[in-house]
């Protein structure tokens, strides 16, 4: 009976063991473009972060950008990365190409060798644009919208095992004349476009592209058909004004010039009444 007992207590303990090993594996984050995203560090080891080195790998490239140096931000052009309290690397306005693998690392001593494991994170962008230009976005046009997912295999069809982008089409009404990346399973796709024929009620409607892991609705992006009409009114009283300057400016040459030929010439001398009415005019 002990021996069995013992024997189960064995087998608890090398499944926990397994599954504290888990914890080494690459953790996946999403993030949709814009948004502020914390990618956590797992291996910490002195709190203040002067042990902690963050590299990064962009997508499809081998070549490692060293961006926190023990504890310090390193060549941020952009100025929108910061370390957190927990040395957790915080990335503000997330761009497509923040995309990539960021791998924490701990460094006890500056000269030393590499302190355990690397803790990876595998940073997604979510984008979505209309590849329609805005101001053609009117009732009985097409508007094409496009969804990709940008991760650390690029940007393309292929997605990351498990993760597929689908349009949310819940709205009776307007339906899609083409689209892919549907509820199918089958066909995930990281690359996704939809075609519609806008009605005069889809001004100001929010599209919706949602990426799912395994199922699970991760993150959402929407854009919004906001039709152009409403900034065609301002338009016409603009080229008004261009009007009315241009011919004001020609206007004014006109008189300058009128004025010039009908000046006497500087040898006789003007007469003051004329030369009055002339610049008065
Ligand atoms: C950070 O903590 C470590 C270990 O406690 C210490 O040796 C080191 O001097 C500290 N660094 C700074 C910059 O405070
Ligand atoms: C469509 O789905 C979204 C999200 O599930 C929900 O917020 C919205 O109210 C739905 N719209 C309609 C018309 O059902």
């Amino acid at each position: 009976m002990a021996d069995i007992h013992h024997s189960f207590l064995g087998l608890l303990v090398t499944v926990l063991y397994l599954l504290t090993g888990v914890s080494g594996e690459t953790l996946s984050m999403f993030s949709r473009v814009g948004d502020d995203v914390s990618l956590p560090c797992n291996n910490v080891v002195y709190p203040n972060c002067s042990s902690t080195v963050w590299n990064y790998n962009r997508a499809g490239s081998t070549v490692t950008i060293e961006v926190v140096a023990l504890g310090k931000i390193k060549d941020d052009k952009t100025e929108r990365l910061s370390l957190g309290s927990d040395c957790s690397l915080h990335v503000s306005n997330v761009r497509a190409e923040d995309a990539g693998r960021y791998t924490c690392q701990q460094f006890l001593t500056e000269t030393g060798s590499q302190h355990g494991g690397d803790a990876p994170v595998d940073l997604s962008v979510l984008t979505i644009s209309s590849t329609t230009p805005v101001t053609d976005l009117t009732p009985d046009a097409d508007m094409t919208l496009r969804c990709s997912l940008f991760s650390f295999m690029g940007h393309g069809t292929q997605c990351i095992s498990g993760v597929s982008l689908s349009w949310v089409l819940n709205e009776t009404g307007t339906e899609p004349q083409k689209y892919s990346g549907s509820q199918d399973p089958q066909h995930s796709s990281c690359d996704i476009t939809l075609t519609v024929t806008l009605q005069k009620k889809d001004n100001n409607r929010k599209w919706t592209c949602t990426l799912t892991e395994k199922g699970n609705v991760k993150i959402s992006i929407d854009f919004t058909s906001t039709f152009s009409g409403t900034s065609n009114a301002v338009k016409l009283p603009i080229s008004h004004i261009m009007l009315f300057v241009a011919l004001t400016i020609m206007a004014a040459i006109v008189t300058i010039h009128t004025s010039r030929r009908s000046r006497p010439p500087k040898a006789l001398p003007p007469q003051a009444g004329e030369s009055h009415r002339h610049w008065s005019s």
